[in-house]
């Protein structure tokens, strides 16, 4: 089956979808993005992916697209007609192509946001083995830019970290800056000790995780304690358990850091509760 994307407000089969050689995203990373995951045929939390797209879409002084409003019908659309059961909607905006390269933003009343989105589908997306084995994680620098709250199509780094992770024979990278993790890669980085969540309070330093926001409330609800703060490597390594969270990956364990095992050498069974606990709630909300 050819997949069915959307660009620019029309459907299309995905051989057909074109953007403009001088769209501001090719040319200048000039764009924005969101991925949300797919359940059973449901979005997990479209509300929160949608407030923080257009988040990132004031902080930029990106134009909002006049399809904003029907995002959520264009996400269900696209889910319904790829036959997805599980797996992820990619959503990308940009400052749009003006026809020629120049650092200076085009006029908005001129140049129009594109608005770009596919479905990934991946079967069996929450039943995925990492979750029972558990992820081998290295640390590198952080050498991005100073608005990783803003989720920019900027992925060279995040990118090089993968490649770094793979080349050590580990499944991913936290970014460390002067001394402190910041996240993963791709994802928010927690640490346990005892019944206390450890992660990284919000600041332009982090991506604002919307399944982080879902995992401390629920986490909270369970009982446990949670503790917005900095965290050094040599503490993550000492750590009960680790795990990792974002809207493809959910909840997912860390069980080596840089060479060194975390408790036992197995996924720890309070991140396995949270990420049995994210999983039911998210699945009775999903629209
Ligand atoms: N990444 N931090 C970074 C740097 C991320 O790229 C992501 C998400 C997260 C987790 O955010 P959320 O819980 O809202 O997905 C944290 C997506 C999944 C991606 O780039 O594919």
């Amino acid at each position: 089956m050819t997949r069915t994307v959307f660009v620019n407000g029309d459907y299309l089969p995905e051989d057909e979808a074109k953007v403009s050689i001088f769209d501001r995203a090719f040319l200048m990373a000039d764009g924005v993005y969101e991925v949300t995951s797919v359940l059973g045929g449901k979005l997990i939390d479209f509300a929160g992916h949608s407030k923080r797209l257009e988040r990132s879409l004031n902080e930029l002084d990106i134009k909002k697209p006049a399809v904003f409003d029907d995002l959520l019908e264009i996400h269900r659309e696209l889910v319904r007609v790829n036959e997805i059961d599980d797996g992820l909607v990619y959503l990308q905006i940009t400052r749009g192509a003006p026809g020629d390269r120049d650092f200076v933003f085009p006029d908005p009343e001129t140049t129009e946001p594109t608005v770009v989105l596919f479905t990934q589908n991946k079967p069996g997306l929450a039943d995925s083995p990492a979750a029972k084995t558990g992820m081998k994680i290295i640390s590198i620098e952080d050498v991005r830019w100073g608005r990783r709250d803003i989720k920019t199509v900027q992925l060279l780094y995040p990118s090089m970290g993968k490649m770094m992770a793979k080349k050590a024979g580990a499944d991913d990278a936290w970014m460390v800056q002067d001394g402190h993790v910041t996240e993963g890669t791709s994802n928010n980085a927690y640490i346990i000790k005892g019944n206390t969540i450890i992660t990284r309070a919000l600041s332009n330093d982090i991506l604002h995780g919307i399944t982080r926001a879902a995992v401390l409330r629920f986490a909270k609800e369970a009982q446990m304690q949670v503790e917005e703060r900095n965290f050094t490597i040599d503490e993550a390594k000492n750590a009960d358990e680790a795990f990792i969270t974002s809207a493809s990956a959910f909840v997912m364990p860390v069980i080596e850091i840089d060479g060194v095992s975390l408790g036992d050498g197995t996924p720890g069974a309070r991140t396995a509760r949270l990420r049995e606990i994210y999983l039911d709630e998210s699945r009775k909300v999903a629209i």
